[in-house]
């Protein structure tokens, strides 16, 4: 039985206090001021749930693989993701959800995967979900796309109706009818897009969880709800003024907008990166997506630094995202007696300039070249100093 603790600035229920944290097997077992344990420099805050990544893996490891993609996290201050089943093959049987597991050997963070819904296995999703969850926890069916460039993977507003009580659904809600492909692509996938695919989806579910909203009257139309939803780096700290500087690489979907969406912060409820990595080939031929699950972190701490957002928004990254999934139950997303001893140390007087060479994704490139970022100086995954030293102790969400 191992047990040790450690000892220094905490978060700790939306404080941060100077005490200790005592740890045995993994989980916290005490935390008070007379807990004895390794002192830690910085703030020590709890480790990052990132919602939405995409590993690729499989057909796709020239740009991401899951055991490149666990180490990226990780080094990001990130100790559980949830990979999206938008992948090569995609994930909307049983048997790919569990190739897919089976695949996920070699982890660095804990990982978690969602089920594809498309038109054609809506009939089975229920089946699909019992059989899977014998083994696994399946924190969402998701992303569910309205609108993909490929056609197997957009599903329809009537498929979403007869699936939606079936189990959490996150959704990619921009219109079809509203968008075009072009590049760069914030010129043909407008916002009324997103804000009329939210209308709609509010209307036919009653209850989800949209992916990266990118509007502001998008956020204000699920304010008013009980829809929870995601704002990415991108969308709050880039816009389409980023073009001058992306050229080629500034497709996403959605796109950037005219405005960065930070000010806004407070009208999201989480935090995640929609780390979608391709590769600066691809991206010249105008594939969308961002690299981002090692700089979420890092670009939040350093504007908590400035004073720019209050140690607040660390919840949009820890403890919302645990609440929004079900990640809570298992011991994830806040400091507390009880919970995994997951946690990420930040040495605010040890900022750095983002550069894509020191980060760990295959892809090879960031869209935050140069960005003042505050790294984890240590990561801690149950109890484990695994950042640094790069140790591959994650693991898989079984049931
Ligand atoms: O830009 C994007 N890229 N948006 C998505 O929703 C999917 C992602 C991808 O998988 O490349
Ligand atoms: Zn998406």
């Amino acid at each position: 039985m191992s047990v040790s603790g450690i000892y220094g600035r905490v978060l700790y229920r939306g404080r941060i206090v100077e005490t200790g944290v005592e740890f045995e097997n993994g989980r916290i077992t005490k935390i008070n001021k007379r807990v004895k344990g390794k002192k830690l420099r910085g703030l020590i805050l709890p480790a990052a749930i990132d919602v939405h990544v995409h590993f690729r893996d499989f057909e796709e490891k020239h740009k991401e693989t899951i055991e490149s993609g666990s180490l990226s996290a990780i080094h990001g201050g990130v100790c559980l993701v949830v990979d999206q089943p938008n992948c090569k093959p995609m994930v909307d049987s049983a048997v790919r959800y569990f190739r897919r597991m089976e695949r996920a050997s070699k982890l660095y963070c804990d990982y978690s995967l969602n089920l594809a819904l498309t038109n054609s296995n809506w009939r089975k999703i229920g089946k699909i979900l019992r059989e899977v969850g014998k083994r696994y926890f399946v924190p969402a069916v998701g992303e569910v796309f309205l609108e993909h460039s490929s056609p197997e993977l957009q599903v329809r507003y009537d498929v979403l109706e007869r699936v939606s009580r079936i189990h959490l659904l996150t959704v990619h809600a921009e219109d079809p009818e509203m968008v075009d492909n072009c590049s760069p692509n914030f010129k043909c996938r407008p916002e009324k897009a997103e804000t009329l695919a939210v209308e709609k989806c509010i209307k036919i579910l009653g209850r989800g969880h949209f992916c990266h909203i990118s509007t502001v009257e998008a956020a204000k139309l699920i304010s008013n709800t009980s829809f929870t939803c995601e704002v990415t780096p991108h969308h709050l700290l880039l816009s389409t003024r980023d073009y001058g500087r992306l050229g080629e690489f500034v497709n996403v979907n959605p796109p950037l907008r005219k405005k960065p969406l930070l000010e806004h912060l407070n009208s999201f409820d989480v935090i995640a990166s929609d780390h979608a990595p391709h590769t600066p080939e691809e991206k010249k031929d105008g594939a969308p997506g961002f690299p981002g699950v090692e700089t979420t972190y890092p670009l939040l701490v350093s504007l908590i630094k400035d004073g720019v957002v209050g140690i607040g928004a660390v919840e949009m990254l820890t403890s919302k995202p645990a609440g929004i999934f079900g990640f809570d139950k298992f011991g994830y997303g806040s400091i507390e007696v009880n919970n995994l001893a997951n946690f990420a140390v930040f040495d605010l007087s040890r900022e750095e300039r983002i550069s894509a060479r020191r980060l760990h994704s295959i892809c090879g490139w960031t869209p935050y070249e140069g960005f003042k970022a505050v790294f984890p100086s240590e990561v801690w995954l149950r109890g484990e100093p695994v950042v640094p030293g790069d140790v591959a102790v994650g693991r898989k969400l079984e049931i």
